[in-house]
């Protein structure tokens, strides 16, 4: 073995001094590289024994970002991502709205400047926010009775609530089976104790109302529950508005605290109003909830982390004593929130025409979506699945919930190609015109 290829197997990590060694000329690089191998060798080993990370164990990959990793290693050329929520155009590519381009535009030509936001980030885009969740009209809202702030998109809203309920004796909090795969580690981190509601009934595919009504009659008085306010994530499946009267009126009788999180506003139906009805109808029915918005999907922010978390108070007094609870936790934890999301979704929803823009461009995402989920049901037929594939079509948002078995995922994935969670999870957003055909076949070849 020559000395360079021994050097190179022995020093990994301190490989620019070897490299630099190699690089000498041979008959002066002898005796220089083997007193550096020496030497790496011995502190390598001591390095071993003494590191501090020794006993970090490697953990598991997060299920949906190792799924992407996994899919980005694999050649097959008609690969599919139906795991990640992220939206893709007709052409399975990352989505920016034309409204948001402009404004970028808009926000470069004012040379603003990069000092910090406030601890509850910017003001007016929380005002915006509050307003596009609650409505103009929202009686709370004109009386000044609702804490606001800004956060790390809703990931982070969630988890600065969560251990803000968790400091005032919160010790669990209850989510629906199935909900999003983060929110158990989120709200566990946050020091809740996390306990599930019945929610879907995965024999006939649909939402199971009982269970769930009878499931929330169980909770302790005075609990928290979270509730997904529309394009449940991962079911699609969201309760009809008379539904959502029934748990509104049990949640009052048990006096839980309502916590909703409403990723989807906008995306759903395509109309922000609608989507929000059910936080609306339990902010008139008098509950004091708590709020957690994210502007990742409605107007495709993902990595620009825009969120709010609002919760509403009894009177301004209290809501600026919550104000100061909610500051507390994010001082200590990311300080203060990131400028240029805000500022994009602030110029969208304070310009009357931007906002109609908005609306539009958001609607035409959703659409897209609706109108792949009506092709993959159809192509399921036409194929002549013994299947019934209604649901795809009933469920609403970025995900079909496909009822396909964690088995018959896996060979989804190792056969075909496309990757989906688990559960069997489809995220609508990776389905075309190109591929769907592709999808149907192998669902209909798995699902025999
Ligand atoms: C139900 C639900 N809540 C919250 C989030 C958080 O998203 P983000 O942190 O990007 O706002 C998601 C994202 O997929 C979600 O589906």
């Amino acid at each position: 073995m020559t000395i360079r290829r021994a050097a190179v197997r022995l020093m990994a990590p301190e490989s620019i001094a070897l490299k630099t060694a190699v690089g000498l000329k041979r008959s002066r690089c002898q005796p220089a590289c083997q007193a550096i191998t020496r030497s790496l060798r011995h502190s390598s080993t001591t390095a071993a024994a003494q590191s501090p990370w020794a006993n970090f164990t490697q953990a598991p990959p997060d299920p949906i970002i190792g799924l992407t990793e996994a899919y980005q290693n694999d050649d097959f050329p008609q690969k599919v991502n139906v795991g990640v929520g992220a939206y893709r155009d007709d052409s399975g590519m990352p989505f920016v709205l034309p409204v948001v381009r402009q404004v970028e535009k808009e926000i470069t030509a004012e040379e603003l400047d990069h000092e910090y936001s406030g601890i509850a980030g910017c003001p007016s885009f929380v005002d915006l926010a509050m307003k596009f969740a609650y409505g103009e009209d929202c009686v709370p809202l004109l009386e000044g009775r609702i804490a606001g702030v800004q956060t790390l998109s809703g990931t982070g809203g969630l988890r600065v609530f969560g251990e803000v309920l968790n400091s005032f004796g919160h010790t669990e909090i209850h989510i629906p089976n199935p909900s999003w795969g983060n929110h158990v580690p989120i709200f566990r981190n946050a020091g809740l104790d996390v306990k599930t509601y019945s929610y879907y009934n995965k024999e006939n595919s649909s939402l199971d109302f009982e269970g769930m009504i009878a499931d929330i009659k169980n909770i302790p008085e005075g609990k928290c529950i979270l509730l997904h306010v529309c394009a449940h994530n991962p079911t699609g499946m969201d309760p009809q508005i008379d539904q959502w009267k029934e748990i509104s009126s049990v949640v009052k009788e048990k006096k839980l605290l309502p916590f909703f999180d409403c990723a989807y506003q906008g995306f759903a139906s395509g109309d922000a109003r609608i989507d929000a009805a059910s936080l609306r109808l339990f902010v008139e029915d008098g509950h004091k909830v708590a709020l957690v918005q994210s502007f990742s999907k409605n107007m495709g922010l993902y990595g620009q982390r825009v969120g709010a978390l609002s919760v509403v108070a009894d009177s301004q007094e209290e809501a600026q004593r919550v104000l100061s609870q909610l500051k507390v936790h994010i001082r200590p934890s990311y300080s203060n929130p990131p400028r240029h999301g805000a500022r994009i979704v602030q110029k969208i929803l304070s310009d009357e025409q931007k906002t109609d823009a908005f609306v539009e461009q958001c609607s035409s995402m959703a659409g897209r979506i609706n109108s792949m989920r009506a092709t993959l049901k159809q192509t399921l037929e036409d194929l002549g699945s013994s299947r019934d594939w209604s649901h795809i079509t009933k469920q609403i948002g970025m995900f079909a919930y496909s009822g396909l078995t964690k088995e018959e995922v896996t060979v989804l994935r190792e056969k075909h190609h496309i990757y989906c969670t688990l559960d069997g999870r489809i995220s609508m957003a990776g389905v075309t015109s190109k591929n769907v055909k592709y999808i149907a076949e192998a669902i209909h070849d798995v699902s025999k």
